[in-house]
């Protein structure tokens, strides 16, 4: 009344999930589904990020839940965008809560989330280019699902020191090649770059991705941080606790409403 704005916004009181899905017109087609760890410390503490750590499978996740996220929200969506005459053709990424009344969305973004999509697209084993240029060329129905791999994996963001508030840039980066040595492991390049000597440097907040595949999760994340273990950067920052919640089997509560069909 006094002409100060206020804000309400739903208490969001289930644990986070990431679903892409390309769409073209009204034909939407799921990724699977990851989690991301947003927060710069161990236990969600400290500073929201962009993002340091993602795992697939989600095995907390109750079972028909990405259909029902299809249903109930990506379709919706991408028929809305069709009937106000401006049809998406891309990549939806629907940001949501697994809360007690069900999946609500915390955000949508047109693009590939970072790291969700390095654990995701380890377990893609048909095409990527083909499903975009499908997608791309309005052929999205007639492409074939993608197929994925029954590995579980994960990937370790490897920060520089500061992030994310102010980074030191130009530390020296070692020991890639030595961690890539480990079976079913790649690390991504995404804050580096090179000095007129050659040497390998971060100029940028999350430097590298560590991405590890594994019969489980337990074993994905063994392997992860191994590699992890094997790569230097002077003050570096990582999680050490990167889908160790999923492994446990302690991911936070999932609400009777988050069921696949919707029943209370
Ligand atoms: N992982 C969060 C984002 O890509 O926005």
């Amino acid at each position: 009344e006094d002409g100060h704005p206020v804000l309400l916004e739903s208490f969001l009181d289930g644990p986070e999930v990431s679903l892409f899905c390309l769409v073209d017109g009204e034909t939407v087609v799921p990724l699977l589904p990851a989690q991301d760890h947003k927060r710069v410390g161990d236990g969600d503490r400290g500073p929201n990020t962009g993002g340091m750590g993602a795992y697939t499978p989600l095995g907390w996740l109750p079972e028909g839940m990405v259909e029902r996220i299809v249903d109930e929200v990506c379709r919706p969506v991408a028929r809305e965008m069709v009937a106000s005459g401006c049809p998406f053709s891309g990549l939806l990424y629907a940001g949501l809560a697994i809360t007690s009344r069900g999946p609500e969305v915390v955000e949508f973004n047109c693009r590939f989330g970072d790291p969700e999509t390095q654990a995701v697209l380890a377990r893609l084993t048909s095409s990527l280019p083909e499903l975009l240029h499908a997608a791309a060329t309005g052929r999205l129905a007639e492409a074939p699902e993608p197929t994925w791999s029954e590995q579980c994996a994960v990937d370790v963001v490897i920060a520089a020191p500061g992030y994310p508030g102010t980074v030191t840039t130009g530390g020296t980066i070692t020991g890639i090649e030595t961690a890539e040595e480990l079976d079913d492991v790649h690390v991504l390049h995404a804050g580096t770059g090179t000095t007129e000597r050659g040497e390998l440097i971060a100029v940028g907040g999350r430097v590298l991705s560590v991405v590890a595949l594994g019969a489980t999760l337990e074993a994905a994340r063994e392997r992860a941080y191994e590699a992890v273990e094997r790569i230097n950067l002077e003050g570096a920052q990582y999680r050490t606790d990167i889908a160790q919640a999923a492994s446990e089997g302690s991911v936070g509560s999932v609400g009777s409403a988050a069921s696949a069909d919707g029943a209370e």
